[in-house]
């Protein structure tokens, strides 16, 4: 199997569990896991919680040792292949949390940086700002044939502002993950509230955990689907972390869900299209 470019093409057959498309599972590369013996525990944990997917998304362009160095990357893909790759409870699949960039298209596609070799890439704003060029880079992208997946957007602050800028990423054909840890206040109040807004206006398609080690920031998704289906039923939740992100790494079109609707009031949001 060429472990260059995937760990996995497809879920193994009797795997119907949960789908973890976003967390930091390689040690020594970002600020995720330090150890292999970390990694071990964090594979149990995502067992534990009853993930029978997970993707593999270390960062790119922030929080990277060795500057990124792409043959340290593929590496560490080729020692986690080594470890995990027989485990018979959860299939792994490749990807990376790309923070946005100049060159990010051409760097996308050069370094085989999407989900599974599909065409939906994890893009990380800033937490205090959604750049100025982020438009027309998603343009960019998408005209390269990608669909962009806005991680954690609850944790951004230019969000929590300004909602309705998500809104109209979304309207655009871009879908954004929620982190799980977010709707149970792992991050705070304020992140939380951004959390429930997003999740009842539909503007986040996919739960994630964003997992970066196995007690403060575990792979676990189930309470956050418990919260989520509190907010929206348990349809809707368990499509987070089922549906959608399979469709993903199966690089079709995502499962009609419900439409995104505007988080501010009918006559705020056209004042602010206005002044664009
Ligand atoms: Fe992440």
């Amino acid at each position: 199997m060429d472990t260059k470019l995937k760990i996995y093409y497809s879920r193994k057959p009797g795997s119907e569990g949960m789908i973890d498309l976003h967390t930091h599972l390689l040690p020594d590369w970002d600020d995720g896991p330090e150890s292999w013996d970390e990694v071990s525990r964090m594979v149990e944990v995502a067992a534990a919680d009853g993930e029978t997917a997970v993707c593999l998304t270390p960062h790119i362009f922030r929080f990277s040792r060795y500057q990124d160095n792409q043959q340290i990357l593929e590496e560490r893909f080729q020692q986690f292949y080594e470890r995990f790759g027989a485990d018979n409870r959860i299939s792994f699949f490749r990807g990376a949390e790309v923070f946005i960039h100049p060159d990010m298209v051409q760097e996308i596609e050069s370094r085989h940086l999407s989900v599974n070799q599909s065409e939906y890439v994890f893009v990380e704003f800033p937490s205090d700002q959604v750049p100025a060029g982020a438009r027309e880079l998603f343009y960019r992208l998408m005209l390269a044939g990608y669909t962009p997946i806005i991680s954690h957007p609850e944790r951004n602050e230019f969000f929590g502002r300004q909602p309705e800028i998500l809104y109209d990423f979304i309207n655009r054909g871009c879908l954004a993950q929620l982190t799980a840890g977010s709707l149970v206040g792992s991050f705070g109040r304020e992140v939380q509230r951004r959390a429930e807004l997003f999740l009842k206006h539909h503007l986040v398609q996919i739960m994630a955990s964003d997992a970066h080690d196995y007690r403060k920031r575990p792979p676990v998704l189930s309470r956050g689907v418990e919260a989520a289906a509190r907010l929206v039923g348990s349809e809707l939740a368990e499509a987070m972390v089922r549906q959608v992100p399979e469709a993903i790494l199966n690089n079709q079109i995502i499962p009609e869900l419900e439409r995104p609707t505007s988080p501010l009031r009918r006559g705020f949001f056209f004042r602010w299209f206005k002044k664009k």
